[in-house]
């Protein structure tokens, strides 16, 4: 029978889905994004080569694998064609096993003028690569779509139209002027277009007919998602489950023999603005910064570090359903001499154990936690659970008895061999 996974970002984002859907889509016939755009930076190491995928799917490094760019995902595709040409330079043959749907919306230069304008109105701490305008555009109607590139009259029609109303905003409500020209923006994206044009598909009706397994690959991470993450300090599109069906057109049916994976670090990150009560502002989360590499992929800015965060974390385990964790950076902790988890909130002296829709509780939130012994022994490169320290194996049991879901694989460096499965935890679980 087909068994699909789905691998998605249980924190902020930045988990490691990256490294961990590189090594899983060795065992699958193709990999699907599905939402988000080149927000994402999806990072692998090859031996010793650095890969950052930000639209393709990242399990198109392995040669076997079909990628999809499915319709919920908003692409520049200046940016994706630039993707795919660096990769061929670098030996991958990528354009041929590319399949684009033709209903994905397109993100294009006005969309990044306005993402800079709001960002200077009113801080979220974007990546600035115009993706909520383009899903504003989108659900505004007034987007513009990969089909929509085959009648050259209505696109230009549709961008000199979309020009006029950002023009108008800017100007009239805002006084800043901006010197868009819909000829230049036509021309460049007819020149790319030209040649992706024959990788476009019903990329809905593709999967239908697909009998192999299918991995699909989630962008950001649940706590970014539009309806269920921190709002408003989140993406513009469905980072969690839920975006699975509208973002690939499949029916929700489809994936009921679904296995649901997420990705989380041992510790906690975040990008940009927005409520973060583990966070660490101090000496320790300098450390886990340093040791972590705590750098985005996509803009180079540097995260926000904190400690577990497993009421946040149960959050993403219900909502996406998860059947199993997938723990990454443990090596990070093993610098400390304690090491924290967040089991409750206390908001205005109440304790809560469920994280809560309103960004003031959010924000007033404070973390009770449950401290640990540190290992300060190495943890990297670990290949089974043996190698672990008795202390790094007590952590790991507590989150999955907090969590109730089996911690099914560990990923204990960068490089595509520094991983385990860990069954004896996992069966322990009941998993
Ligand atoms: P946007 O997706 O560029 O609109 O940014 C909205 C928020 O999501 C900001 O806080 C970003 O830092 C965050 N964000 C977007 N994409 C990623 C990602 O791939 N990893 C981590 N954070 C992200």
């Amino acid at each position: 029978m087909k068994k699909d996974l789905v691998v998605l970002g249980a924190q902020w984002g930045d988990e490691g889905k990256g490294k961990v859907v590189d090594l899983l889509s060795k065992d699958f016939s193709a990999v699907v994004r599905y939402q988000g755009g080149s927000n994402a930076g999806h990072t692998v190491v090859v031996k010793g080569q650095k890969f950052v995928l930000h639209l393709l799917p990242t399990g198109m490094l392995h040669e076997h694998t079909r990628g999809i760019v499915a319709q919920g995902m908003v692409l520049d595709l200046e940016l994706l064609v630039k993707e795919i040409e660096e990769l061929e330079a670098r030996g991958l043959k990528v354009m041929e096993r590319l399949y684009i749907s033709d209903r994905a919306h397109l993100v294009l230069p006005y969309h990044k003028v306005l993402d800079s304008l709001f960002e200077r109105k009113g801080k979220i701490g974007t990546t600035l690569r115009g993706i909520g305008p383009s899903y504003m555009f989108k659900y505004g109607r007034k987007g513009i779509r990969v089909c929509d590139l085959e009648d050259r009259d209505r696109t230009y029609r549709l961008i000199k139209e979309n020009i006029e109303f950002v023009k108008d905003l800017c100007e009239k409500i805002y006084c800043e002027n901006h010197s868009l020209s819909a000829e230049e923006i036509f021309e460049k994206l007819l020149e790319n277009y030209q040649k992706i044009k024959d990788r476009v598909v019903d990329a809905t009706r593709f999967l239908l007919g697909f009998e192999r397994n299918v991995l699909f690959e989630g962008a950001q991470g649940t706590l970014l998602d539009v309806d269920m993450g921190t709002y408003p300090y989140v993406t513009s599109s469905n980072a969690s489950a839920l975006g699975l069906s509208n973002g690939t057109g499949l029916p929700p049916k489809y994936f009921s023999n679904a296995h649901f994976w997420a990705v989380s670090k041992a510790y906690t990150t975040r990008v940009g603005e927005g409520p973060f009560p583990t966070e660490l502002e101090n000496e320790l989360g300098e450390l886990l910064r340093q040791k972590g590499g705590e750098y985005g992929a996509t803009t180079g800015r540097p995260r926000r570090c904190g400690w577990l965060d497993l009421v946040a974390l149960k959050h993403a385990v219900d909502i996406n359903g998860l059947d199993g964790l997938i723990l990454t950076k443990l090596d990070v902790l093993d610098h400390f001499e304690e090491v924290k988890v967040c089991v409750a909130y206390e908001v205005e002296g109440k304790v809560i154990d469920h994280f809560p829709a309103s960004l003031s509780w959010l924000e007033k939130a404070k973390p009770v936690y449950k401290t640990f012994k540190g290992w300060t022994k190495s943890t990297k490169g670990a290949r089974s659970i043996e190698e672990l320290p008795q202390e790094a194996i007590e952590y790991l049991e507590f989150i999955q008895e907090y969590l109730k879901v089996p911690i099914v694989m560990l990923s204990t460096g960068p490089e595509r061999e520094e991983y385990f499965w860990f069954e004896r935890v996992y069966a322990k679980a009941g998993g």
